[in-house]
């Protein structure tokens, strides 16, 4: 089934890629808090947002829609940019951005 909604497939391109982006400062996250138990927490976050990109996929997949791989490429270096400052900068990186990713990603949702 092909999508005809050009707005719709870009936001989920875009979506994709974000969750990867967020999977990605939730790595440098979990490594910027010493107590081990929050570290485990973060993790599951982290896995939780490769599920979610997953869970894009198949929506994508179902609908032919290709992988952007400018949102690829896009995501894939603020998400290592952010997981590289945390090991700068400490906690405040990932909370900010983080929280700045996943609002991004509701209210894309959203529309
Ligand atoms: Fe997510």
């Amino acid at each position: 089934m092909l999508l005809q909604h050009k707005k719709l497939l870009r936001l989920l391109q875009q979506a994709y890629s974000a969750e990867k982006a967020a999977a990605y400062a939730y790595i440098g996250h979990a490594d910027s808090v010493r107590d081990l138990k929050h570290q485990q927490l973060i993790h599951q976050i982290e896995i939780d947002e490769w599920n979610h990109r997953s869970e894009v996929l198949k929506i994508m997949q179902h609908y032919q829609i290709p992988v952007s791989t400018f949102f690829e490429i896009k995501y894939g270096v603020i998400g290592k940019l952010i997981c590289a400052s945390c090991y700068v900068i400490g906690w405040f990186m990932p909370y900010y951005f983080a929280g700045k990713l996943e609002s991004g990603n509701v209210c894309e949702y959203f529309a």
